[in-house]
């Protein structure tokens, strides 16, 4: 079947721009025929990870949901906004939850990691702060990461960047991401044979 990519923006609000930029990619994952899922934050609300939670009522429904999604999908994508260079702590939060399950819904994933920020280097140091909880639980991050500056001003009406040279440059990254997860996955298949 064709490869199911989950895509989402890690940040809460309605007018994020990290939103924005998930929805974009997903559309540019779907041109190529693959299945999208495309996913809020909101979707996944959780408390904040508590031990004894854990041990009396295990995972949050917003954490198990997330779990669901990743577990239904070859590979994500996050566009997280950068707070302070770095994690965000929603997402941060999402991620210990989520890696308490076994088994490890993160392992073996690949991900590819976008973020928007108003700022001129777009939100970038916080994506290098964000490899380091996903590669630590095994997720095979794509090296190329795409950071979006100016954020409040790159997009256009129709949810494009502006700047057509900056949307090819999307378009390109995308590509090169899903050609490695197709071959991986094609791997993995050929490993089960
Ligand atoms: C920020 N912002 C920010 N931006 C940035 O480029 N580098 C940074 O370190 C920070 N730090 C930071 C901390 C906190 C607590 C907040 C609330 C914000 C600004 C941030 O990039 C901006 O609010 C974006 O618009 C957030 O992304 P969304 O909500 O548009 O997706």
């Amino acid at each position: 079947g064709p490869l199911r990519v989950l895509v989402f923006g890690a940040a809460l609000r309605a007018d994020s721009a990290n939103a924005r930029l998930a929805a974009l990619v997903a559309r540019l994952i779907s041109d190529t025929g693959a299945a999208v899922h495309l996913a809020a934050m909101r979707d996944f609300d959780m408390p904040l990870y508590d031990g004894d939670m854990e041990a009396t009522e295990g995972l949050p429904h917003g954490a198990l949901a997330l779990r669901d999604q990743l577990e239904q999908s070859d590979a994500f994508v996050i566009s997280s906004p950068e707070y302070n260079a770095s994690v965000p702590g929603v997402l941060k939060n999402a991620i210990d939850w989520v890696s308490r399950v076994r088994p490890q819904p993160f392992k073996t994933k690949n991900a590819m990691l976008l973020s928007a920020s108003p700022s001129l280097v777009g939100g970038n140091r916080g994506l290098w702060a964000l490899r380091m909880p996903l590669e630590h639980l095994g997720t095979r991050v794509y090296p190329d990461m795409f950071s979006l500056a100016h954020s409040y001003q790159a997009f256009a009406e129709d949810g494009t960047l502006v700047d057509p040279g900056l949307q090819q440059r999307l378009t390109e990254t995308v590509s090169g991401f899903l050609s490695l997860v197709e071959a991986d996955v094609r791997y993995v298949c050929l490993q089960r044979r």
